[in-house]
C-alpha cells in the first residue's frame, strides 16, 4: 500500500524533491563537463528509481534527471567531450516494468545512455564497489540519488561511495521512522534495533541523538552524516507534514562548489530561507509574491565577524559557506551596511570600485568597532 499510495499522489514534497534534482543537475552537468577540468564521463545513479511516472502523469526522478540534461541549453556543447550514463535501479518487478515502458520512447543523443537495472541496490552496489576495489579502478564523477521507502540504509555503502573524490550523494532520510527506531532502541523497546542502527550509522553515534524536540534531533542526525561518511559538506532540507518532519533530504559532497550549488537550489525551492518544504502547500500554485527572508541574523553574523579585526570580503565569503545564507545575501548586506556607514573598505587595501571582485579589507566604522549590533 505504501508503494501504491506513493504513485497515486504528487504532493509538494515530491515536487520539491524533483525540483532540487532538476536544478542541481542543471548546474552540475556544465560544471563537471565544460572547461579544462571537464570529465569525459559522468554518472547519474538512481538507487530506488521507481516507476518513472506518477499516476497523475507527473515525472518520477529518472525522467526528471534525464530531462535536466536533454533540455539543457548547453547540452550539445557538454556532450562534445563528455558521455553521460544513467543507471536506474529498481527492485519491484511491477515498478521496474513500468519504468522500462517510460524509458522506451525517450530518444537519447549518442553520448547519453540510460540503463534500467532490476535488483536490490545494496547487493548491486556491494558488488560494484568490490569489483572496483579488485580492479583498482575508480568511479567516474557521479550524482547518486538514494530515495528508499524505509530508513535502513547501510552507512558502509555511503562511506565507500564518498571515498571517491567526485561522488556526491543526495539521500532521502526517512526521519519519522528513524527517530522512532532510535528512541525505541534507547528505551530497550525495539529488540535488535541497536544492531540495525549501528549498521546505518557505522557505529553508535546515533546514541548522541537526544532531546525532547524532534526538529533538534533531526538536525543532530543530519550533522552525523558527514562525520560517518567523511563528506566535507552535508546540506539538508526538512520535509514537513502537519508541521512535523516526515523526512529530510541531505546532500553530501566533498566540494565547496557542490555545497554552494545545493544551497542555491534549496533557496530557490523555499525562498524564505527556512530550509524546509511543507506537504500542505499546493505543488501547482504559482508563487506571485516571494517571501522575503529575514536577513537580520546575517547582519549580526557580519558584525560578529568584524568586531575584533578587519577581514577581506572573500575570506568572509569562505566562512559563509558553513552558514545557510547565500553569497548574494551577504553581498547585498555588505553594500547596505556601507550605505548606512556602519562598515567600509580600507581604501589602501584595494583598487577600483568597492566590489567583491576587488576583495577589499572590510572594517566596521569607528563608532561601531567593539560594539554589538546597532538597532535597525
Ligand atoms: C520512494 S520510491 C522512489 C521514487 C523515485 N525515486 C522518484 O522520485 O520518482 C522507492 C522505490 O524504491 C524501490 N525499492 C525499495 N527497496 C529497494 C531496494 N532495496 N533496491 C532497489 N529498489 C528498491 C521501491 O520499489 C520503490 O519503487
Amino acid at each position: 500500500m505504501a508503494d501504491e499510495n506513493y504513485w497515486l499522489e504528487y504532493s509538494n514534497l515530491q515536487k520539491v524533491k524533483h525540483d532540487l534534482i532538476k536544478n542541481y543537475l542543471q548546474g552540475w552537468f556544465p560544471k563537471m563537463s565544460l572547461g579544462p577540468t571537464g570529465s569525459s564521463r559522468l554518472l547519474y545513479v538512481d538507487t530506488h528509481a521507481g516507476r518513472g511516472r506518477h499516476m497523475s502523469g507527473k515525472l518520477g526522478s529518472p525522467l526528471v534527471a534525464l530531462e535536466s540534461l536533454l533540455t539543457h541549453t548547453s547540452r550539445d556543447k557538454m556532450l562534445e567531450g563528455t558521455e553521460v550514463r544513467y543507471y536506474f535501479i529498481e527492485r519491484n518487478t511491477d515498478n521496474f516494468n513500468a519504468l522500462q515502458g517510460e524509458l522506451k520512447p525517450v530518444r537519447l543523443p549518442s553520448k547519453v545512455h540510460a540503463s534500467p537495472l532490476t535488483g536490490d541496490f545494496e547487493q548491486l552496489f556491494d558488488k560494484l564497489l568490490d569489483d572496483i576495489d579488485k580492479n583498482g579502478s575508480r568511479l567516474a564523477p557521479s550524482f547518486i540519488f538514494i530515495d528508499p521507502f524505509g530508513f535502513k540504509l547501510p552507512g558502509r555503502i555511503l562511506k565507500r561511495l564518498l571515498d571517491f573524490p567526485k561522488v556526491e550523494l543526495f539521500i532521502n532520510v526517512i526521519w519519522r521512522e528513524l527517530d522512532m527506531a532510535i528512541r525505541g532502541a534507547k528505551k530497550g523497546t525495539a529488540k535488535g534495533m541497536d544492531k540495525t542502527l549501528d549498521m546505518i550509522f557505522l557505529g553508535d553515534s546515533w546514541r548522541e541523538i537526544e532531546g525532547d524536540d524532534a526538529d533538534a534531533r533531526a538536525a543532530q542526525c543530519a550533522a552525523i552524516y558527514p562525520k560517518i561518511t567523511g563528506a566535507r559538506w552535508g546540506t539538508h532540507i526538512r520535509m514537513l507534514d502537519k508541521n512535523r518532519i516526515r523526512y529530510f533530504l541531505i546532500h553530501l559532497s566533498n566540494h565547496d562548489a557542490g555545497r554552494d550549488l545545493m544551497k542555491n537550489c534549496i533557496w530557490n525551492s523555499c525562498p524564505d530561507g527556512g530550509y524546509y518544504a511543507s506537504k500542505a502547500d499546493n505543488p501547482d500554485q504559482q508563487i506571485l509574491i516571494e517571501p522575503e527572508p529575514n536577513l537580520e541574523p546575517l547582519r549580526e553574523w557580519i558584525f560578529e565577524k568584524l568586531a575584533d579585526r578587519p577581514r577581506r570580503w572573500l575570506s568572509l565569503l569562505d566562512d559563509l559557506r558553513e552558514e545557510l545564507w547565500l553569497q548574494k545575501h551577504f553581498n547585498e548586506q555588505i553594500r547596505e551596511l556601507r550605505k548606512l556607514k556602519r562598515l567600509d573598505g580600507d581604501r589602501a587595501s584595494y583598487s577600483g570600485p568597492f566590489a567583491m571582485k576587488n576583495n577589499p579589507l572590510l572594517r566596521l566604522t569607528s563608532r561601531f568597532q567593539g560594539r554589538g549590533l546597532p538597532p535597525g
